[in-house]
């Protein structure tokens, strides 16, 4: 979407998978949803220096809203739960230099139940959030046909529009409609959303992650032409930092979301975080890599019968990034291949380790060399032609 908003994938925060509808106040009132779990994670982006990465939305999921509309058929907050309304909560996080999102659904309902937005509802919608200060709307896609879907999600990016308010718009619609062609039609997407949801919902484990990156993977020749700057695929949240995940699994995630271009909205308890998961969702060159101006989406180049899978993504400046991904389950991989073998061309490569952040010896294109790849983990590159600009302190490995 031509908005001028998401020239690269959107970074933050995003309630849903970590903390979902928990809306019990009383006996949970750290996790519950309410303005001051926002409040929180704001504090924690704003001062923990995520911010300065380009971690800076903080967005609200499903479980937010009354359950009624009001008495002029708009949407509230519940009062007990953000007793200061959205519009305060909005103020809260511009004061630090944040953005807020919103969840929407067109449909009946929302998929917890909650008011959503039927066509009749989306011009008062959109200007409510407008009026609010709301930066960026999910709209997800519960409780509606087809048809309804066809209508309502480019007359909602219209109405966006027509606030006059800078909105990002994330549409669920893909992923009620299977995520492929036919059914969904990618350059209309391209034009009316700034990101939207092709597939299922991540869950807290390994499998759902593996799972998410193989219907990507397997897509992969349908859904790279349709991203580009301002207009993203997202796999779903980073579940990095919570409970389902290894470490080596969590270097994955964001290895293979980095490759893919995806959004990077993390949605774990900031306030808890371990120094492990900080260090991998705060990882400069990996951040740089999912950032990059050019905004191609890469892919899978390799699926060897060993269970090493190689990934690529080329970059701006000549620039380009590597994944060695392990599917085994044994030890460690001892992987042997050239830079050569992997369509590489251009001589002499610089090389940088994205997780070991360190810079490797020079290498030939025609070189053998082996890396070792722990099960379910990765080994990340970096890699620009020695012909080619790589200052130190340049845009890499710190893109900011
Ligand atoms: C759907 C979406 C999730 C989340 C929930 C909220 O399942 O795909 O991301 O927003 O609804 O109920």
């Amino acid at each position: 979407l031509d908005n001028g908003l998401m020239r690269t994938p959107p970074m933050g925060w995003l309630a849903w998978e970590r903390f979902r509808c928990d809306i019990d106040c009383k006996n949970d009132p750290k996790n519950c949803i309410s303005e001051n779990l926002f409040r929180d994670m704001a504090d924690r982006l704003a001062e923990d220096g995520w911010k300065e990465l380009g971690y800076v939305y903080i967005n609200i999921d499903d479980c937010w809203s009354s359950m009624e509309r009001d008495s002029q058929g708009r949407l509230q907050a519940d009062p007990t739960r953000f007793p200061g309304g959205i519009p305060k909560l909005a103020r809260y996080i511009h004061d630090r230099g944040l953005k807020l999102g919103i969840y929407g659904d067109l449909g009946t309902h929302t998929c917890g139940g909650y008011p959503g937005t039927t066509l009749d509802k989306i011009k008062v919608d959109a200007e409510t959030f407008a009026e609010w200060g709301v930066d960026m709307l999910k709209l997800d896609g519960c409780y509606s046909n087809a048809t309804e879907q066809e209508k309502g999600y480019p007359l909602m990016s219209a109405a966006l529009n027509a606030t006059g308010r800078p909105i990002g718009y994330s549409c669920s619609w893909p992923a009620y409609q299977g995520g492929l062609p036919p059914n969904v039609n990618y350059s209309l997407l391209g034009d009316i959303c700034n990101l939207w949801r092709n597939y299922g919902d991540i869950e807290d484990s390994w499998a759902s992650v593996l799972g998410i990156v193989d219907w990507f993977m397997t897509h992969q020749d349908i859904l790279q032409p349709a991203a580009g700057p301002g207009k993203w695929n997202d796999p779903d949240m980073l579940v990095i930092g919570n409970f389902g995940l290894s470490v080596e699994q969590s270097r994955s995630q964001m290895a293979l979301w980095a490759i893919m271009a995806a959004p990077l909205f993390m949605s774990t308890d900031l306030r808890t975080l371990s120094s492990e998961a900080r260090a991998i969702l705060q990882n400069k060159a990996v951040i740089g890599i999912n950032q990059d101006p050019m905004g191609v989406q890469g892919g899978r180049l390799l699926k060897e019968s060993s269970g090493i899978e190689v990934f690529w993504r080329p970059l701006s400046d000549s620039a380009s990034t590597l994944v060695f991904f392990s599917r085994r389950t044994d030890m460690p991989y001892r992987y042997t291949t050239s830079l050569g073998k992997l369509n590489y061309t251009a001589g002499v490569y610089k090389v940088y380790d994205v997780f070991l952040q360190k810079t490797m010896p020079m290498l030939k294109d025609s070189t053998e060399f082996t890396v070792s790849v722990n099960p379910s983990g990765v080994v990340m590159w970096y890699l620009i032609p020695k012909a080619g600009v790589w200052e130190e302190g340049a845009r890499y490995p710190d893109p900011r």
